[in-house]
């Protein structure tokens, strides 16, 4: 779809196919049933231009002005306006409502055969969400509205008819141009997040995923793509990663790939993504119940690639590094038992006690890899636990940091593109939870605050540089009949970067 950002100035002497008109209850203010009800000066314009349309609509009562109600108007008999769409926003909107009363329009609009809409945006007051934001979050809501998956369907859906946006905004400034397109691009990267994450494991498995990362080195010219092999692998030591792939016949892959904003010499940001293209458990095999969603456990690979294309679609002048360790976790007579000791690639040995934690042994190893960059600040992003689930639900992911003002970076990209994240403790006493009689360190810490104690297993080995983790076993995709990948938190890793560069 096409954005485009004019001024509020324009909107009275363009033709446009559909006018979207955010309209407001004000019955309190003790008026009623008359034009000016709504005491907007836009009202009475639109009025005007149509012969008093708009008051014989109040009169009737049939301008619906509930949160996320649309009533659209056919053959207003207006040539500028042929059709209008009022939309509801109740008596007002915070971030949340806001962006619900979007997903109604997009909703609605899916209906029909528009092709292109004009949006008043003025119109729209949120508090504590300026008119940058407000662009933003509609942009990546709308674009990422128009996708659907259906590659493994026998049946395609249509295409949707909507093609162009236009926001109509009292400033038409660099700045709501700006927020616009990087609000296209975070939703071209979370469309591209969902769709790995909603391909089947028989598909997307870890030669997939990195034929994938090829061919958008290929399609940007400042992303490079290197693909190692378990024989590369094993030079370098990685013996947790590799213990997790053991159980399979699909080759695990690590794949790194690099994008060159701004001058090489410039210290890298790296994300790490989990790319476990399906976790059974492994030897420690989960309960049969939802263990299709295990196709989801690579979405922290995913939303890291997803990111990379936002960054690549803006041209950003940074230096961004993405690390995928890609592997299946299956059972089988090779593979790794409960008991095993290994030695990862920082030399520390780890008991394996549970071979369903196995995000953080590929992590790992993937952590200690990505020393050699001399990074500004290494993110890992990981559907890790399902205890996070637990502590946070679907709204937040869990973030952990050794610095804490990259945590505070963190939490403000998130609620900066409502894409929030949460701070969590590393203390001391949760880690030695992860105590073993046999080896440095356990990879389970036992019942009690399982998110994080897996982000203490992680910190043990990112002592070098400034980290931070983000668990997004709850927020990485939907379950029930809205079950899909939903692409976070690309948002929040596009603006961290777009905010540091
Ligand atoms: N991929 C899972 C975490 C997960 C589970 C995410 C359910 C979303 C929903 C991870 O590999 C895992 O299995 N973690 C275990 C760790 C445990 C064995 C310490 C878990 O959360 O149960
Ligand atoms: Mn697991
Ligand atoms: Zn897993």
């Amino acid at each position: 779809m096409d954005f485009l950002v004019k001024p509020s100035s324009q909107w009275e002497n363009t033709k446009t196919n559909c006018l979207i008109v955010p309209v407001y209850d004000n019955k309190s203010t003790g008026a009623k049933s008359s034009s000016t009800q709504n005491n907007s000066t836009v009202l009475k314009q639109l009025d005007n231009l149509s012969n008093g349309l708009i008051s014989r609509l109040h009169k009737t009562g049939d301008i619906r002005l509930g949160k996320g109600k649309t009533t659209l108007i056919h053959n207003t008999a207006t040539e500028k306006f042929p059709r209008l769409l009022f939309l509801g926003c109740g008596k007002e909107l915070n971030t949340t409502t806001f962006r619900e009363v979007i997903r109604a329009l997009a909703h609605e609009l899916s209906h029909h055969k528009i092709t292109s809409i004009h949006i008043l945006m003025d119109e729209f007051r949120v508090k504590d969400l300026d008119q940058t934001r407000l662009l933003q979050q509609a942009t990546t809501l709308l674009e990422s509205f128009s996708y659907k998956y259906d590659t493994t369907l026998s049946k395609k859906h249509p295409k949707p008819s909507l093609e162009k946006i236009i926001y109509y905004c009292e400033q038409a400034s660099v700045a709501n141009k700006k927020a616009t397109a990087q609000g296209l691009a975070m939703a071209k990267g979370i469309n591209y997040a969902r769709q790995l994450g909603n391909l089947p494991a028989n598909i997307c498995n870890p030669t997939f995923l990195a034929k994938s990362v090829i061919e958008m080195g290929k399609a940007y010219k400042k992303i490079s793509v290197k693909v190692l092999e378990e024989t590369d692998m094993k030079k370098l030591k990685m013996f947790s990663l590799l213990s997790v792939t053991a159980g399979t016949h699909q080759p695990a892959k690590f794949i790194i790939a690099e994008y060159k904003g701004s001058k090489g010499t410039e210290k890298p940001y790296v994300l790490v993504g989990k790319g476990v293209t399906f976790d059974s458990g492994g030897i420690s095999i989960k309960p049969g119940a939802k263990m299709d969603e295990m196709k989801f456990d690579m979405c922290g690979a995913a939303s890291v690639l997803g990111t990379l294309k936002a960054v690549a679609e803006l041209e950003l002048p940074v230096h961004l590094i993405v690390v995928v360790p890609a592997v299946e976790n299956l059972p089988s007579g090779t593979a790794t038992k409960p008991g095993d000791v290994i030695t990862s690639m920082s030399g520390q040995t780890i008991e394996i006690l549970n071979t369903d934690a196995e995000g953080r042994l590929i992590l790992c190893d993937a952590l200690t890899y990505v020393e050699r960059f001399h990074p500004k600040s290494v993110i890992d992003v990981a559907t890790l636990t399902g205890a996070c689930v637990v502590a946070l639900g679907k709204h937040a992911s869990g973030l952990y940091s050794n610095k804490p003002e990259l945590s505070q970076q963190l939490v403000t990209a998130g609620e900066t593109t409502y894409d929030r994240a949460w701070p969590m403790p590393l203390w001391e006493e949760y880690n030695q939870q992860l105590g073993s009689r046999f080896a440095d360190i356990a990879n389970i810490g036992g019942p009690e605050g399982g998110s994080v104690t897996a982000a203490c297993f992680l910190s043990r080995f990112t002592k070098k540089y400034d980290w931070a983790h983000l668990d997004i076993a709850g927020t990485a995709w939907d379950s029930g009949n809205t079950k899909g990948a939903t692409g976070r938190p690309v948002a929040l890793l596009t603006q961290y970067l777009i905010d540091r560069s």
